[in-house]
Parts: structure tokens; sequence; C-alpha cells
């Protein structure tokens, strides 16, 4: 190990993350003071800068009607109803109707199904209106471009009023289209909205004598990340990249695998002219008989491409997902043969080169086409999500083969099941290993007590073979996807505590993420999640703000750390990680209390010459140890749950960890060295 004397500048940074947790009756003395010392001294290894990133699935409405803020359910008619989200409406002297026409009925056509709308009298307004997801969210004097394909088949001339209404029916925005001709062509118009309604609808109304066709009914919002046309809800992307992750993993979780196989998930579909992504139904729609969301398909409006954008947007490396031939096995566990294997690879290959293939080749062509020229750097994948048994085995072995051969320098991801123990996961890992696999996926949906208890988990785990990737965890604060668990502190400080085994542990745990990531308040079917939001508003869970706080505080190389003379991590409650930041030279010491007790820390930087230091100290506090950013509950405000920066810590040596308020949550140290 390297040796190396720092030598303390003049001006320390210090951002401190530190947890208190207070539960039950509160304890009013502090603890006995606890040594805590950073072997400045003894860098150890590099912290992988994947340690910390995002795991994106299309749960809870997190892609449509969430991150791909198009306002209209179902714009295209082709949800298998393709009247849901839709009803007919309008004035009644017009005698009109609607129908649902199909082109795709013998030709193989992604969008086939329109609309019809028909008046036998002189219509002021007859024809459809859209409910939104759960509502469509507009804010006053926002814009909002409204788009459709129409023709008209006869009649009089015929215009086309939109009305956007609020909840109580008043009209809070509109337009005219006019000008239709018998051929299909894209009409595009601007609202305004007056006002601001979380649960507005959109009406499209007839206005003459006649039969019009519509399709493809879109109102979006003007404002977008980066105001890319088709581009994703800021507030929502602001976020994800203030969080600085390492990479960002899409498209899941389960939806990848599908229920069945032909409801997969397949990228190829998913890029391209909107009329060309082939809509399915999203397995999350009726997995939970105690969340029904009939209303819940998959548009790939977000698509593949804007994935990768995505992650390049907020600055991480994108990890796809993708299907190895076997569907969800806590479904049909259905298995595409070992022959049909090939297809599966292909896609896999085409995707590689669809993301890092030269803009002359024929995927880096399309690419381009799409308009991004530059390769977006693909490094790794993933080879089926959550699967297990020798199938998986069996599967990842053909694909590995392949994949090595053409594309050594992407690393591959595997799966070591759904649960972090037992006989399947046992398995997983000792075939895993023999076949030399590069990267491990462990998902741990645990109760809150499991994680400060296995923070540990890595100290043992053998230094060579396989990396792991912590790849979906979050502290279930009743049981596993209960609909009553909480995004609550204890479960923040919990997933706190075990992060700091995953950072000491750097040399073995390459890279982490809590899952889900997203949920709409009104639509969501597993709960805890990291990020709430409305048809307007995102909220932040404590959850999130110890992501963040663990992700942007990273350093480059982890520092040993002793804690009271021991390197076991936890003693007491307490549980530290830090780190090295080469590029600042600053020292990061993250702490973590869980007990009710505060605490006298005395912090010790071993091999740095001392001096006059300054430092900021991030603390994260809540006066409410049952915040609950959770839907039906309503939400807290994130004030509720401030981060606070001072400048207060004075000299590398003392720092005593007490209550804030009622409660210190979280503190972190960066000092500058
Ligand atoms: O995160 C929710 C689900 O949990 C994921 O889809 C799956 O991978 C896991 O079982």
């Amino acid at each position: 190990m390297k040796t190396a004397t720092m030598k303390l500048r003049p001006f320390l940074r210090t951002v401190a993350l530190a947890c208190a947790l207070c539960l039950g009756t509160q304890a009013q003395f502090a603890s006995a003071q606890t040594n805590i010392t950073v072997e400045v001294d003894h860098p150890g290894a590099a912290v992988p800068p994947g340690l910390f990133g995002i795991f994106f699935e299309d749960i809870n409405f997190a892609a449509d009607g969430g991150l791909y803020p198009e306002r209209v359910k179902n714009r295209s008619f082709e949800f298998p109803d393709p009247m849901m989200g839709w009803k007919q409406t309008g004035d009644k002297e017009s005698k009109g109707a609607t129908y649902i026409l199909d082109q795709g009925s013998v030709k193989n056509i992604p969008n086939s199904h329109y609309v019809r709308i028909k008046t036998e009298a002189d219509s002021k307004g007859f024809g459809l209106t859209n409910e939104g997801f759960r509502g469509i969210g507009v804010k006053a004097a926002g814009e909002y471009f409204f788009s459709v394909k129409a023709r008209q088949v006869s009649g009089s001339p015929i215009a086309l009023r939109i009305e956007l209404q609020d909840e109580t029916g008043a009209v809070i925005g509109k337009t005219r289209i006019e000008g239709l001709t018998s051929s299909w062509q894209k009409y595009r118009s601007t609202i305004r909205s007056s006002a601001t309604s979380l649960k507005a609808r959109l009406s499209v109304l007839m206005e003459g004598r006649g039969v019009v066709d519509i399709d493809t009914v879109s109102l979006y919002p003007k404002e977008t990340w980066k105001n890319r046309e088709n581009g994703l809800r800021s507030d929502l992307v602001q976020l994800l990249r203030d969080m600085k992750p390492g990479f960002l993993r899409f498209p899941g979780g389960c939806i990848v695998e599908g229920s069945i196989l032909e409801r997969r998930y397949q990228w190829k579909t998913t890029i391209g002219d909107l009329d060309d992504r082939k809509l399915i139904i999203n397995r999350w729609n009726y997995e939970f008989k105690h969340r029904p969301a009939p209303d819940y398909y998959q548009s790939y409006g977000l698509g593949f491409y804007d994935y990768f954008l995505l992650s390049e947007d907020i600055g991480a490396s994108p990890l796809p997902i993708l299907n190895c031939g076997m569907a969800c096995q806590f479904n049909t566990g259905e298995l595409a043969t070992l022959e049909d294997l090939d297809h599966y690879i292909q896609d896999a290959l085409d995707l590689i080169d669809f993301a890092n293939a030269p803009a002359n080749s024929a995927w880096g062509k399309r690419r381009a086409q799409l308009g991004h020229p530059a390769p977006f750097n693909l490094k790794m994948i993933g080879v089926g999500n959550e699967q297990w048994g020798p199938q998986y085995i069996e599967r990842y072995e053909i694909f590995a083969r392949v994949l090595k051969e053409k594309h050594p320098e992407i690393a591959l991801i595997t799966s070591a099941g759904p649960s972090p123990d037992g006989e399947r996961f046992d398995y997983l890992w000792s075939k895993l290993r023999e076949l030399h696999a590069d990267i491990v996926d462990e998902h741990y949906y645990s109760a809150p007590g499991w994680f400060p208890a296995n923070a540990s988990r890595y100290d043992n785990y053998p230094r060579t073979g396989p990396k792991v990737f912590a790849g979906e965890y979050a502290a279930q604060s009743v049981g596993i996807a209960s609909p009553d668990n909480r995004n609550n502190w204890e479960c923040a400080l919990s997933e706190a505590a075990f992060m700091t085994g995953l950072e000491r542990n750097a040399d073995v745990v390459v890279m982490s993420s809590y899952a889900p990531l997203f949920a709409h308040v009104d639509a969501w079917q597993w709960t805890p999640n990291l990020i709430w939001f409305d048809n307007l508003r995102s909220y932040a869970t404590p959850n999130y703000y110890v992501q963040k706080l663990f992700s942007a505080n990273k350093g480059t190389t982890i520092l040993p750390i002793l804690l009271d003379g021991a390197k076991q991590n936890g003693q007491g409650g307490l549980f530290a990680t830090a780190s090295l930041d080469q590029r600042s030279g600053e020292v990061i010491l993250k702490v973590v209390n869980i007990t009710s007790a505060s605490k006298d820390l005395r912090v010790k930087l071993a091999g740095a010459r001392p001096g006059r230091q300054k430092g900021d100290e991030f603390v994260l506090a809540s006066t409410d140890m049952d915040s609950v950013f959770h839907s039906h509950r309503g939400f807290s405000p994130v004030t509720k749950f401030a981060a606070e920066s001072r400048n207060r810590f004075n000299g590398f040596s003392e720092r005593c960890l007490s209550r804030d308020v009622q409660l210190l949550a979280l503190m972190s140290f960066n000092l500058k060295v």
C-alpha cells in the first residue's frame, strides 16, 4: 500500500455527513467520546466512478405520465381498449358519433388505430375528451404544444376546437385547427394555460357537419429538459442530475423481462419516429392485485435513444439491461429456446453498435439520424434482470461467449437473483465465479434493521473474481413492496449506514443504486421509492438526500478508517467511511449514527500534518422521524428535511455530533488536506 504524507492547507472544507437516529424515547445525554482515525497515510482502493448511480424502471408511471411529459394518455388510440382515457363529449344537437377504425387488422402497422368523428347536424363542438395521466398538469402562463393528425373525409368546412378545461370544467386554454384536407396531415398549435391545474382535461371538438378522422393527439409542454422536442420533464431530470450519478440503469427491472416473452422490452421497437414505436402493456399494469393500473402501457415515447441521451445529460454512464431469453420468473418464467437465443444476442450486439459504432456504420448511422453522430460510450450491459436458476446460467454462458468474443471492452452485468442470500443466491454466485463473470447484481429489499446489520457484508468478500453491483436496494419499513411502506427517516438512515459499508469496500463493490426511482402519487404500484411526483411537482425523499450526499461527496481514493482503534464498522451504532479526493485535496468523512444518543467524536487524520483548517459540514436534519413522502398521506415539505451547510468545523481533531433541534441526522466532513 502506498504511503502518503498529506500537508494540511490553511483552508479546510468540510462537507460532513453523519446520522443520528432517534427512535422512540429521546435520550438527552451524550455518549462517551468515539475516536475516529482516518488513515490519510494509507490510501486504499480507487473509488469506482460508478459507485453510486441510478436505477430507472418504468414502474409507478415513471415513464409515461412521469419523466415522459406527454399529457395525453393513449394519444394514438393504441391501447387494447382504444377509447381508454377518452370519452365522447359535446353538444347533443349535433347528433354525432365516434368510431374506432383499425388499419392494422390485416397489415402489420404499429400505430393502426384512429378515431372517426361524424356529425349529422351542424356541430358546435362534438368530439372527445382525454383525462390525461390521472389528470393533466398545466401551469398558469405555461405553454403547451398541441398537435393532431387529421383528415376530413366529407362534409362542410370543418374546424377542430381544442379546449383545456380545469377540474371544474372551466376553459383555461384553447386553440383552433382549420383547413383540414382529405389527406392525413399533422396540425400544430400552441395552447397557453390561463390557470394552474393538476387535473385538467383536454377536448378535441369538431365544429361543422361531416366526417373527420383524427390520430396521435398530443399535448406536450414547451418547457422540457434542454427544451428538446419530445424532451423529458425537467424537474425530474434536475433531481437526477443533482445526484451526480455514476451510471443510469434502464429500463428496469422486471419490465425488461415481461410476464411473458412476447411482452418483454425490445429496444429496437422504442427508437425513431413515434408512430413506429409499438406500444405494449406494462407488466406493472396487472402485477399487484392490490394496486392494479389497467391504464398502464408503454408508449415508448421514452425509448432507448432517449435513455442514452438522458445518461449523457446527467453525466452518468449508460447501463442498458437486456432480456436474455427469459420472462419474469415471478410470472411465467417463459424461456426462449437456446436455438432462438441468437435473436436476443443479436439485439445486444446491435445495441452496442447503435451506441458505439461510428456514424458511417449501419447502426451508427441510425444513431446519427436520430441526432447523435458521436458515440454514447457504452461500457456495460446487463444480461437479464433478476434471473436465477440453471436456465439463467445456461443462457448467460451463450451470451457471454459471443459478446466477449466480439466486444471484450463491454462489461457484462449478471444476476444474483432476487434475494441477498439463500440457495438461489449461492448457486448463482458459485457458477458466476466459475465463469469469471464481470459484475454480479445483488438485490436487497429488506427490513430497516438488515441494512446496518449488513454494513460489513462485503468486508469478507473475496478480493478477486467478479465485482459486486448492489443493483436494487431499499429499506422496507413494513415488508417487501408493502403498500404501507414509508420513505421515512429510519429507512433512510439505515441505508446510509449500509452505504458506508459499500464505500469502504469499493474495491469489491463497484456500483450501487436505490430502487425503484420514481413514483406518481396517484398511480404507483410499489413503495418506497426515491422520488415522488404528481402532475406538476416533485418530492425528494430522505432516502434521496442520503443517496445524493453519498454520491455528490465521493472521493477518488478510499481511506481506511478506525473507530476507537478498531477496523470494524458500526460499533455502538456508529458507522463511518472516508475517502480522499485527489482532485480537490479533500478528505471526505461520512459518519452515520443510528442510535438515540448523540455522540462526541474526536476525528484524527493520521499522517496528515496538523495545521489550521476550516471545513464545511452538511447536515441533513429532521424534526420528524416519520416524515412521510408518500402519496395518499400527502407530502412533507422538503424543508422539514433540511440540508444545511455550515462552516463551523474548527480543527481536524474534534467534533461533537449532538442533536440539532431534535435530531442531528446526517453529517459529512470534507477536510481539505
Ligand atoms: O424495483 C422493483 C422490482 O424489484 C424490479 O422490477 C425487480 O427487478 C425487483 O424484483
